[in-house]
């Protein structure tokens, strides 16, 4: 049974517009701490102007990955979350992290898994001739970009695009679909089945969202 409301703690490195969109979507959550690697995030000012409870820890002060996570996972467990967001997090994570936080580790790629994992994702789409890009909202494993997929949005690539151009509309539905699938973690909808999740209470294709 989860904690109502469900205790969020979200990750960030950068610009925080994902954040954002869940800040705006006011969701049965309580975010209950941001945490970013990089001080000068402007994600980390702008949780700090919102009120939120914000914390910088830097990695480059931590000898190794290994050590970095360690501390990072004390201060997330210190705010006792149902759930950790990774919301532009950019640092790969060690697996004995993601082992202390699987089932309740969320991440956005940009992309449509399992399709360009890993950075570059656009530029990629856009050499690769794909007509179809987009987003997904996946659970986070030891597998790089390739957890138990939530929610996935899918975007036209046209001829003309730039990846700048394509990343402004797929972010566009990141921020549709990452509040979307944090609600239905928080209404406890989400069930597992294998390496597969689907969507309690509902048809599949509520998971599926186009423009
Ligand atoms: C997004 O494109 C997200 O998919 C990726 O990093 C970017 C973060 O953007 N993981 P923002 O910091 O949320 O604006």
């Amino acid at each position: 049974m989860l904690t109502r409301p469900l205790r969020v703690v979200v990750l960030l490195s950068g610009r925080g517009s994902n954040l954002r969109a869940i800040v705006e979507a006011a969701l049965p959550i309580e975010i209950v701490a941001v945490i970013g690697n990089r001080p000068q995030a402007p994600g980390l000012a702008y949780a700090r102007e919102s009120g939120l409870p914000t914390f910088a820890l830097d990695h480059t002060a931590y000898a190794d990955r290994v050590a970095f996570d360690a501390r990072l996972a004390d201060e997330i467990e210190r705010h006792r979350p149902g759930l950790v967001v990774l919301a532009g997090y950019m640092r790969i994570l060690s697996p004995a992290f993601i082992e202390r936080f699987e089932g309740r580790l969320l991440n956005i790629h940009p992309s449509l898994l399992p399709a360009f994992p890993g950075l570059k994702t656009h530029e990629r789409a856009l050499a690769e001739g794909v007509k179809i890009h987009g987003c997904t909202v996946h659970f986070v494993t030891a597998t790089l970009d390739h957890g138990p997929i939530v929610a996935q949005a899918a975007v036209p690539v046209r001829a003309d695009d730039t990846p700048a151009v394509l990343a402004d509309r797929v972010l566009a539905q990141e921020h549709r679909i990452y509040p979307q699938a944090i609600r239905w973690f928080a209404e406890d909808r989400l069930v597992h089945d294998g390496g597969k999740v689907n969507l309690a209470g509902g048809s599949g294709s509520q998971s599926v969202l186009t423009v």
